[in-house]
């Protein structure tokens, strides 16, 4: 049994991405890291590596893989905390562990600080190549379970059995810290977590209520409109799809109504000032603007490609990801596919 004290803390929209490449297939690179808090910052994080089970719930497959990790150890006291950032879909570096609120957390606590890499990002690989069959691996449980056994190693390995755990993570990875509450629950204190669009909501009801009504009243039309009988061709003309979405493919549905609503979740995730307004203002006077047409228009607005068709098919989405080389576009630059 492993006996960890963790103690929650879920970032979902604080750091914006790295060359705004946004989430669409969710391409995402990663999160945008603070800005190193004084000179010569990179002395005080060393890279480290941790075998790991391939398969943490098969106890006759004993195959192993190494897992990266940083640490920051400048500000550990006896007894301190851990803080943990939780890497996710990205590879890690040092940039939490030299600034932002995990490390103002540890500075001012004592804190023994690490990021960890998700199993199959950056240089953490745990089988030679990323064929289907080894890629049964790569789930969130198998993650969390690295964590747990990441989090029950090195407890020992520092004689620090005592100390409070506390998990972080954006995006992917904050679901991440909040399951592994779920999934351990005797062992965390507490969590704060709401669901994921109900913070979209909120963050767009900030900004403006009127905003959330028209975006609620642009969804409703294309739910009915991939009800009625020329519900997709319209779809299909008004959205510039290039194809009409096939609506008995559970699939193509749920990659269109993805392709539609991640928009705000990205705008949201990744919010930041541009061109003298924020990413939410621009998207919200969009999307109650008058001149613009109808709520439903002004969605494709924002939506919609003006130089080349929006492509909502599930399969070509992911023909993309076929390939199994490590060295794979998919793999290499994810940003390249879009
Ligand atoms: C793993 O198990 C196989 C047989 O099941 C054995 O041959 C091999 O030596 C084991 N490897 C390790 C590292 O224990
Ligand atoms: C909203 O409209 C402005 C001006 O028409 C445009 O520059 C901007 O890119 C739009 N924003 C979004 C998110 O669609
Ligand atoms: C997969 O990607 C690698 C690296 O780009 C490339 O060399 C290889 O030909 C690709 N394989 C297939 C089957 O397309």
């Amino acid at each position: 049994m492993i006996v960890l004290n963790v103690l929650l803390l879920v970032l979902c929209s604080i750091y914006p991405l790295v060359d705004g490449v946004g989430f669409r297939g969710f391409t995402f690179q990663g999160l945008e890291e603070p800005e190193p808090l004084k000179k010569d910052a990179d002395k005080d994080v060393i890279e480290g590596w941790i075998i790991q089970p391939l398969d943490h719930f098969n106890y006759r497959d004993n195959r192993s893989w190494s897992m990266r990790y940083r640490e920051n150890s400048v500000f550990l006291k006896k007894n301190g905390p851990i803080l943990i950032m939780i890497g996710g879909e990205w590879e890690i570096s040092n940039g939490f562990l030299q600034g932002g609120l995990m490390y103002e957390i540890g500075s001012k606590y004592g804190a023994l600080m690490y990021y960890t890499e998700h199993r199959y990002y950056g240089k953490s690989k745990p089988t030679k190549d990323i064929s289907t069959e080894n890629l049964q691996y790569l789930n969130v449980d198998q993650a969390l379970a690295d964590l747990a056994y990441f989090i029950e190693t090195k407890k020992k390995e520092k004689n620090l059995e005592k100390s409070t755990v506390i998990v972080f993570g954006g995006s992917y990875a904050g679901n991440m810290a909040a399951w592994a509450r779920l999934k351990y629950p005797h062992l965390i204190q507490k969590a704060h977590f709401l669901e994921y669009y109900e913070v979209v909501t909120k963050s767009l009801g900030k900004y403006s209520e009127k905003c959330v009504e028209d975006v609620k009243i642009a969804f409703d039309l294309v739910e009915e409109l991939l009800t009625a009988q020329d519900g997709p061709d319209k779809l299909k003309l008004y959205f510039n799809l290039c194809n009409v979405p096939n609506v008995k493919s559970p699939s193509d549905l749920g990659y269109l109504m993805n392709t539609l609503a991640e928009i705000f979740a990205a705008t949201v995730q990744y919010d930041n000032v541009e061109n003298g307004q924020t990413k939410i203002a621009a998207l919200c006077n969009n999307m109650t603007a008058a001149h613009l047409g109808s709520p439903l228009q002004r969605l494709a607005h924002v939506v919609s490609k003006q130089d080349k068709c929006l492509d909502v098919n599930y399969n070509n989405f992911v023909k993309k990801y076929r390939n199994i080389s490590w060295d794979s576009p998919a793999v290499q630059d994810m940003s390249e596919l879009d």
